[in-house]
């Protein structure tokens, strides 16, 4: 049969986009073949300007070399070489990403100073021989403001006695990785940094609402938590009563002198008695 060759073509367009060029799915080989597999965490989320690590492991039929190691966003198959994050065989690359892993078996990535546009599904593709493979899932990487950020202590109770301890730890929903943390009481910035504050011997001074935040400019600060340091009573009362025995003690003794010192001076002597005697007598 003689094929007219505008048929032809109107049926190469539309396998085009519609049906499936064969040699292209060659190349990918079955998602379901144990003996490719990408691992990845499902989904995870940073506060934004964090720097995040994504662990990453894949294997590969034995006897294989691996040629090509790719991350890619939002595409199922890695295919868009301008979207590629990380592309071992390109030399364009952000600095931002940076690709932990080898060409053996670990995929891990890193991206440093993260920003919102970041957030998407994150896929790592490897060319071994003709064959690439990306796996059926990928990973979601999610980039917040860091809304989320709470002090949490040590203690369950905001009163502590005097002489205490409290470590109040700053979290959030989501990782922050090298992230300057600041610690403030009251509203006054404390020197400490990172995100765990360890308050000990703790005095009244150190009663107040602690907030801690993940940037200088005051925004991604929590709530405040509120620590009361409480004088020990026992303590007090105990210092009282020895001070007050004490200074009983000394007034007794102060007066027994006194009385002894007295009762010599005013005491009378055996000739005023044998005077007295002899008067009675
Ligand atoms: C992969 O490489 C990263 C960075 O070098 C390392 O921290 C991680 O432990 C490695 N993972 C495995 C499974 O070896
Ligand atoms: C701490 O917070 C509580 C309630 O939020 C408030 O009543 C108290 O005045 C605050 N204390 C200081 C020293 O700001």
């Amino acid at each position: 049969m003689k094929t007219n060759p505008w048929t032809l073509s109107v049926l190469l367009l539309l396998a085009g986009p519609l049906g499936a060029d064969p040699d292209w799915y060659e190349e990918y080989p079955d998602w379901a073949d144990p003996d490719w597999h990408v691992e990845y965490p499902d989904s995870f989320c940073v506060v934004e300007g964090s720097t995040a690590t994504i662990p990453c492991s894949f294997t590969h039929p034995a006897g294989r070399r691996v040629e090509r190691v790719v991350w890619c966003t939002n595409d199922e198959f890695c295919q868009r070489l301008v979207f590629n994050v990380y592309d071992s065989s390109s030399v364009r690359a952000d600095r931002r990403f940076q690709y932990l892993g080898d060409r053996v078996g670990n995929c891990t990535l890193k991206i440093i100073k993260m920003v919102k546009r970041d957030t998407a599904m994150y896929r790592f593709l490897f060319q071994a021989n003709v064959d690439k493979y990306t796996g059926p899932k990928g990973v979601i990487v999610k980039v917040t403001d860091g809304e989320d950020v709470k002090v949490r202590s040590s203690v369950t109770d905001h009163v502590v006695k005097e002489g205490g301890q409290v470590t109040l730890t700053c979290t959030s929903a989501c990782s922050f990785h090298q992230l300057d943390v600041h610690w403030y009481r009251n509203g006054h910035a404390l020197s400490d940094t990172g995100p765990a504050l360890h308050l000990s011997g703790l005095t009244n001074n150190n009663t107040g609402n602690y907030t801690c935040s993940l940037d200088s400019s005051g925004q991604k600060t929590s709530a405040p938590w509120s620590l009361l340091v409480l004088v020990d009573e026992g303590r007090f009362v105990w210092h009282l009563t020895v001070s007050v025995v004490l200074k009983v003690l000394w007034a007794v003794f102060l007066l027994l002198l006194a009385g002894l010192v007295f009762a010599k001076r005013s005491a009378p002597g055996p000739e005023h008695e044998i005077v007295y005697s002899e008067v009675v007598g």
